[in-house]
């Protein structure tokens, strides 16, 4: 039988919560979202449940974090369907805030981490990573938890949390899971909702498109530019999509590298019709 999840909606509430979970000295285990969860969510918190003795799962649309033409009012959502996999998955509490809650009338205060968000997507979406930080900084304060786990697959993310609990002195161990894929290799994301048959079929042009790069290193190619322009051209065959970045950089600073070597970042970011799609591979 599936246990009982506790569904909080209040800050103050949640916040007791934990107190009290944390009196009892055990582990908090949290897996940040913006639900309409897949496999990829749930991988994360398979690993939260074994790492820790109370699962918090958040599931908020957070739009601070999203630009002003992007997709904020169109984000897919199914909170009965993420309580389900939340409950198959035997999360203990998810924690699903609303907007007056997070920021009130008034709010004024962000998290900005510098240099770590000014490639790859906080290039193309400014203002994006202040949002992420911010909400992900807020979060951890009121969930407190021991361990948190973010996906790969928003590597970029993943660098600036990191970079943020060690600038901010947050005594939270940040844990780092890998890719999850369709069988036939498209990351999955919430995002695919999007997708209709025809653009799932382009959207696969970037894990190709991943395959192609990692050819061209097995080949002995290691050139920066020579690799990025034979990706581009690559790209271009498909009709559906339009090339945002395609950026090889160092996996630690996300500078850009001229070289491929060990450590090295490939990612993308790619528009299939009104979809934006982004994937990485770490050499
Ligand atoms: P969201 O896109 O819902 O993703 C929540 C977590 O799931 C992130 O850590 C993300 O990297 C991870 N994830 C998504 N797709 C994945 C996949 N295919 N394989 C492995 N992990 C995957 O990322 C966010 O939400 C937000 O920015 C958030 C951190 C919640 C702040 O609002």
């Amino acid at each position: 039988m599936n246990k009982q999840i506790t569904v909080v909606k209040d800050i103050k509430e949640m916040s007791k919560l934990s107190d009290e979970i944390r009196k009892k000295g055990e582990v908090i285990s949290f897996v940040p979202t913006m639900g309409y969860l897949h496999q990829g969510h749930i991988s994360l918190i398979n690993e939260g449940r074994k790492r820790g003795n109370k699962l918090v799962v958040s599931i908020y649309v957070n739009p601070t974090q999203f630009g002003p033409n992007e997709d904020l009012s169109r984000y897919p959502q199914d909170f009965e369907g993420d309580f389900k996999k939340c409950e198959d998955a035997s999360v203990d509490i998810i924690f699903y805030p609303d907007n007056s809650q997070m920021y009130p009338d008034g709010y004024k205060t962000y998290v900005n981490v510098e240099d770590l968000t000014e490639n790859l997507c906080g290039a193309s979406r400014p203002g994006h990573f202040k949002g992420v930080t911010t909400i992900v900084a807020k979060l951890f304060n009121i969930v407190k938890p021991h361990i948190a786990i973010f996906g790969e697959k928003d590597f970029q993310q993943l660098a600036v949390i990191r970079q943020m609990i060690n600038d901010l002195n947050m005594n939270i161990e940040i844990v780092g899971m890998p890719i999850f894929r369709e069988d036939d290799g498209l990351a999955m994301s919430s995002r695919n909702a999007y997708l209709s048959p025809e653009e799932r079929k382009g959207a696969l042009i970037l894990y190709k498109t991943i395959g192609l790069v990692k050819e061209l290193c097995n080949n002995g190619e290691n050139d920066a530019s020579r690799i990025l322009k034979q990706a581009e051209i690559f790209i271009k065959l498909e009709p559906l999509a339009v090339i945002d970045y395609l950026k090889i950089c160092d996996s630690e600073s996300l500078k850009d590298v001229d070289k491929v070597g060990e450590e090295t970042l490939f990612a993308l970011a790619v528009k299939i019709g009104r979809t934006r799609l982004i994937d990485n591979y770490l050499f």
